[in-house]
């Protein structure tokens, strides 16, 4: 049964008090920098200023959006937010809530709060802009393992995720990432790229569980741009669908494996909110057992 929006869980934000500190550069070196250092944020130091319903006069947001995305790409809006009409609705809906609109620029508003920048920032569209994270899980004897990814932007270890394109589905998605970013095998040789594919339209044409879908903490978000994602999984309980599964890294991606996971070790860490998918995964897998 093919993966549906409306079918999945409803989740919106990763816990009930949360409070964004990545789309405020608290992660980052230097803090309140933006994405990899680009701008300085206005910082935004008191947890208790995040909320829009907190007053906050001193308030001077820094207007950023890159040059890339000012460029006007087929994946990004035009860059007055007052042209966009359809805000709210269809690739526009927000997995959070319904989101108001500035009065004045016509921009929206990011629901989890101020970030210290204003415009899109690396963002194409305004609003939120919807990625898939696409979590494949095994056991191998008494391990349980996930399909990792090393990201070419940043070097860490993360779910083969992805963007989703205006107008597709959220599952096409899924299996569009893992077929581009995991499998590399269709020029050389075809017929095992066959069983392949076979396997991976087996292994998606049944989610396991939507572990999350909302608002992601993402060092590219701004006050009027933002991330969600919606993570689903694919656990392989019996092996057969991942057996053909051999994870070769493409000549434009960075390495992919079998990722053996270990949620006790400091070292196991990754990219964005991706450990916390994975501590959802476990829960589940092991709360089915
Ligand atoms: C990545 C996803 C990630 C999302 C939010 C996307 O660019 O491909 O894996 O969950 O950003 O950080």
């Amino acid at each position: 049964m093919p993966l549906s929006v409306s079918s999945a869980t409803a989740m919106s934000l990763p816990t009930k008090n949360f409070i964004h500190s990545k789309a405020r550069g608290l992660a980052n070196e230097p803090r309140f920098s933006y994405a990899n250092n680009l701008i300085a944020r206005f910082p935004v130091e008191n947890d208790n200023l995040v909320k829009w319903s907190t007053p906050y006069d001193d308030y001077r947001p820094v207007e950023y959006t890159h040059k890339s995305v000012l460029a006007g790409p087929v994946w990004a809006d035009p860059g007055d937010a007052r042209e966009i009409k359809d805000f709210n609705e269809g690739k526009r809906v927000s997995f959070t809530r319904k989101y108001s609109l500035d009065e004045v620029s016509g921009r929206p508003e990011n629901p989890a709060g101020r970030t210290g920048v204003i415009g899109r920032g690396l963002l194409g569209q305004y609003g939120p802009n919807h990625a898939a994270d696409p979590l494949v899980t095994r056991m191998n004897g008494s391990v349980l393992e996930f399909v990792a990814i090393k990201r070419r932007d940043n070097g860490e270890w993360a779910i083969p995720g992805g963007m989703v394109d205006a107008g597709q589905t959220v599952s096409q998605t899924l299996k569009r990432e893992f077929l581009e970013e995991a499998q590399n095998l269709l020029d050389k040789d075809p017929d095992q790229a066959k069983i392949v594919e076979k396997s991976v339209s087996d292994l998606f044409a049944s989610p396991t569980e939507t572990l999350y879908k909302g608002y992601v903490d993402d060092p590219r978000n701004t006050d009027n741009a933002w991330m969600e994602t919606v993570c689903t999984l694919f656990h392989d309980a019996s092996g057969e669908m991942t057996k053909n599964l051999k994870l070769e890294a493409g000549d434009d991606a960075g390495a992919v494996k079998w990722m053996p996971i270990d949620l006790k070790s400091d070292d196991f860490k990754l990219y964005a909110s991706h450990r916390d998918f994975i501590q959802r995964a476990w829960d589940f897998v092991y709360k089915a057992e």
